[in-house]
């Protein structure tokens, strides 16, 4: 079965992607799997200069999911293309760098300096862990359209737009994002989220306010690609709580042409492995031959 997609010019051997922040640099879970299985990696969200993020605690467990509020930490722009993007080189997979500014002018400057070290470069203007920047670039459409412009300019491989789900139109955002250059648009990232430990009255995490992810944000996610494959005409990279195949086909089903990996990372490794072949066998008991004949292809 081919399991071969195009994203954005890119073509990847299958359309699995490791999600931002939730696989690093690929090297501690390469102690664990073959992360040849992947068809991209989505590198740990980088900045340009060194960020320690935030204080701990930083993840909190709440039912069907986690909030974290991990803050950009990273080691900069620099130290990733000397130290870490060498190992990621060694495997057959595409690599996606994924990228944040805490202000315009720092999209560009980032971007430069990736210059066409890696196969695609994805903007995150959608964390909602940073003060400056982050979500609320991506919460409204003239700022995700500037962004998106700049980073166009400087690029020199396909542009990505991590979009927000914490906004009232996704379809706004994401036509601003089309209309500003992108070559395809990941979403979702995290929702704004809290929790409260009864015992201390405490907030669970340090900044009182995280990202939620994992299965209980699946639905909202499915409806968010939906609208979108419907009002765009560039590929989606859909995420945000796949667990297992059945989950992934529900995301192509929307209209994604890859998906992406994140929270169920920390529970099973091994997601991977049972996701690509039950995409498989899904495709060849429904007499599919390609991710394409899936895509978007719901009964209304
Ligand atoms: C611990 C953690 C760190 C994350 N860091 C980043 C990041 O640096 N950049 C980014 O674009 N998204 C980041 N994300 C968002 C994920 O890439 C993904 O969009 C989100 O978790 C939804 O997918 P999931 O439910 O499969 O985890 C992070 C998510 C988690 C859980």
């Amino acid at each position: 079965m081919n399991l071969k997609v195009n994203l954005a010019g890119v073509e990847l051997k299958n359309p699995i992607i490791a999600a931002s922040g939730t696989f690093g640099f690929g090297k501690e879970f390469s102690k664990l799997i073959d992360i040849n299985q992947f068809g991209a990696i989505s590198t740990k969200g980088l900045t340009l200069k060194p960020h320690k993020g935030n204080p701990s605690p930083r993840i909190a467990e709440v039912y069907g999911g986690i909030i974290n509020s991990i803050g950009l930490e990273n080691p900069g722009i620099e130290h990733f293309i000397e130290n870490e993007l060498p190992f990621l080189k060694q495997h057959d997979i595409k690599i996606i760098a994924n990228i944040n500014g805490f202000t315009k002018e720092e999209f560009y400057e980032i971007t430069k300096l990736i210059d066409d070290s890696v196969d695609l470069i994805e903007v995150n203007i959608s964390c909602p862990n940073v003060k400056n920047g982050g979500m609320s670039f991506g919460t409204d459409p003239n700022m995700v359209y500037d962004i998106i412009k700049l980073v166009k300019k400087a690029a020199k491989v396909p542009v990505i737009a991590k979009l927000s789900p914490n906004v009232t139109s996704i379809v706004d955002i994401a036509k601003s994002a089309q209309s500003a250059g992108a070559d395809a648009i990941s979403l979702i990232n995290t929702l704004r989220a809290m929790a409260i430990d009864i015992k201390t009255r405490k907030p669970h995490i340090k900044q009182i306010i995280g990202g939620l992810s994992g299965p209980c944000v699946k639905p909202i996610a499915i409806r968010m690609i939906y609208e979108c494959f419907n009002n765009i005409n560039i590929p989606i990279i859909g995420m945000g709580g796949i667990m297992n195949y059945k989950d992934a086909i529900e995301f192509f089903l929307a209209g994604s042409t890859c998906i992406s990996l994140g929270t169920v990372n920390f529970i099973n490794p091994n997601a991977i492995l049972e996701i690509k072949n039950g995409i498989i066998k899904y495709l060849s008991d429904n007499n599919f031959t390609s991710i394409y004949e899936l895509r978007g292809n719901i009964i209304i």
